[in-house]
């Protein structure tokens, strides 16, 4: 059967313009802007952190200057996202739970960060298939974190709730 002249054009523009395979290499990082782009992200991440009320409690584990968390969440991002492993270059191969496990992080925090980074990505005015691949990439580390912050405070691990899914 022919197809009619809306399905031809909408296959010619998902052709021209297919989704680009973020997991492929370098595709996150290029995508993201490279470091320019990671930066101005994680920027937006901890203004927002530092203004929104439901973030309070996030914003509070953090030192007053915010300087070294921004270094360090860009230079993760970078590597993680298939750019430069500058966060293994400065600081070696360390595990984010482990990085995270003397902090009390339980869902709201959790929750509060996810958040944060959800409306940062949006900010950025980045493609709707980018923002939704980053959101559920942060999404597994940031159950990890909480995870081994409850097995180190001895609490137990994601009590009742688990997280709502993005
Ligand atoms: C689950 C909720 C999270 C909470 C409550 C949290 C909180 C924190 C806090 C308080 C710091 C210390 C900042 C400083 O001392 O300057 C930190 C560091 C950091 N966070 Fe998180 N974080 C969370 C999730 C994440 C996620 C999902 C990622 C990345 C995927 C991430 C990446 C980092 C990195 C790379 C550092 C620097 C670690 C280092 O000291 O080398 N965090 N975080």
């Amino acid at each position: 059967m022919p197809m009619d002249k809306q399905s031809l054009e909408q296959t010619l523009t998902e052709t021209q313009n297919p989704t680009p395979n973020y997991n492929d290499g370098d595709q996150a990082y290029k995508a993201l802007g490279e470091l320019d782009g990671i930066t101005r992200l994680v920027n937006r991440f901890y203004e927002l952190m530092d203004s929104e009320p439901h973030a309070r409690e996030l914003r509070d584990m953090h030192p007053a200057d915010l300087t070294g968390a921004r270094n360090k969440l860009v230079a993760f991002i970078s590597g993680w996202s298939g750019g430069p492993a500058l966060y293994a270059e400065r600081y070696g191969g360390r595990s984010l739970a482990m990085t995270h496990k003397h902090f009390i992080i339980d869902n709201d925090t959790t929750r509060s960060w996810l958040d944060c980074m959800q409306q940062a990505l949006a900010d950025m005015g980045y493609e709707p298939a980018l923002q939704e691949y980053m959101n559920s990439k942060f999404y597994g580390p940031a159950q990890s974190i909480q995870m081994m912050s409850e097995f180190e405070q001895n609490r137990p691990v994601m009590k009742g709730s688990y997280h709502d899914p993005l």
